[in-house]
Order: C-alpha cells, then structure tokens, then sequence
C-alpha cells in the first residue's frame, strides 16, 4: 500500500524546502514538522488494547497502545525526521541503520545498525526523507526484517516512481507513506523536481 499525504500545510512546507535559497536552519525545522504532521496518518492504524481504568468519577473501560513503537532512521538524512514524530510519540524507540549510496553506482553501502530489542512484537518505523532508487531503504528494510521485525512501514518525504516500484516488488507487506511524490530520477540518481541532497541541506555540509 502506498499513501501519499496531500495536506495543504504539507504541500507549503515541502515548498519551502524545495527553494534552492531555504537555508539549513528552515530546511531542518520544516522537516521536523513535516515528519510531525505524517506522525498522524502513519499512526492511524496502530492496535489498541482494551483497558479498565479508574478516573477521579468512575470506572471506565478504554484502550491503550499495546506495542512497542521504534523509529529506525536511515543515517544521515533520516535523523532529521526523529524529534518530530517522537513529539508526538515520546515512548517510542530509536533504532539506527547507517546506509550511504555511492555517487557513481548508486549502491547503498551499511556501516552501521544498532536496534532495540524485540523487534519482532513492534511497530517499526523507517525513515528517511528521500525514496530515490529504492537501495537504501530496501536495504534498510532488510536489515529490520533479519532481526524479526513484521510490522514495517517506510516514512519517507519525497519519492520518485522508481523508488515505489522496488519497495512495493520487493516488499509487497511494507505500507509506505510519502509527504510527496516526484516525477522520476536524473541521470545522476536525484530526484526530480526533488529538494538536492536532503543530507547535506540538513546538516550543512555542502
Ligand atoms: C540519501 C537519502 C537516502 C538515499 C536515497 O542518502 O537520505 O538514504 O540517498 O537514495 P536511494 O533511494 O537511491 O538509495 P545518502 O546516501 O546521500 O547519505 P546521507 O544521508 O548520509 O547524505
Ligand atoms: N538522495 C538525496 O538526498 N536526494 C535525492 O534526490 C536522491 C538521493
């Protein structure tokens, strides 16, 4: 399944971030409140469990979240969506995969994985602003599943078709949600009209 979120506040924000003049201090921040406002909708399936509880009036019987809920951001770029779903989602969890693509084969390459425990009974979360050839996330993807993990949804701003058509062959059981999705890919591997290299706007390091 692949939902994209066509919310005006969204959309404007994207904009923002689209501008070749949007600095790293606004890039970051409208990021942070894009990956925010998705929390809503990537959280709309998620299981409760009936509870009976005691209120200053009366017993009451409700229901509460009954697993666990771990982000897994793809480093770099992906650190940049943590603190505005963890806003809304304070308990949950943070896992890391470090993957970086080579510029000239577009392979992504791990260097690092550090997870929570029991993956396999949580929600997991992964997250990565850009979906372009699909490598990274499908190698993240990869990653989560070796470790038990069943319940996966992939949370990325901008895709580009090619990206979708890898995950959704690949990993028909993964829900991905997108803020937007582009036209296609150049012939560098970037995505078009896109927003550059999200890495390197949010950590200023271009
Ligand atoms: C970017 C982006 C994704 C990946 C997408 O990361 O954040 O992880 O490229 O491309 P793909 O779908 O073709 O794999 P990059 O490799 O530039 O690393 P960085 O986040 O450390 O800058
Ligand atoms: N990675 C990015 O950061 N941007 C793209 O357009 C493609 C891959």
């Amino acid at each position: 399944m692949i939902t994209v979120l066509n919310h005006p506040l969204i959309t404007h924000k994207i904009t923002q971030m689209r501008r070749t003049t949007t600095r790293t201090k606004d890039f970051r921040e409208n990021l942070d409140e894009i990956a925010g406002l998705m929390a809503y909708e990537i959280t709309r399936d998620l299981k409760l469990e009936p509870v009976t509880i005691e209120t200053p009036v009366e017993t009451c019987e409700t229901y509460e979240l009954n697993r666990d809920i771990v982000l897994v951001p793809i480093l770099r770029a992906g650190l940049g969506m943590v603190n505005g779903i963890l806003d809304l989602i304070p308990t949950a969890k943070v896992g890391h995969i470090g993957v970086y693509r080579d510029e000239e084969t577009l392979m992504p390459h791990e260097y690092f994985a550090k997870f929570p425990e029991n993956l396999g009974e949580a929600e997991v979360m992964v997250l990565d602003p850009m979906l372009a050839t699909g490598g990274s996330a499908d190698a993240a993807i990869e990653m989560v599943k070796k470790r038990g993990a069943k319940s996966i949804k992939l949370v990325c701003l901008v895709g580009a078709p090619e990206g979708v058509e890898v995950i959704k062959e690949k990993h028909p059981d993964v829900d991905i949600f997108l803020a937007a999705l582009d036209s296609h890919l150049n012939d560098k591997g970037y995505i078009v009209p896109g927003l550059g290299d999200a890495g390197d706007r949010i950590f200023g390091t271009k």
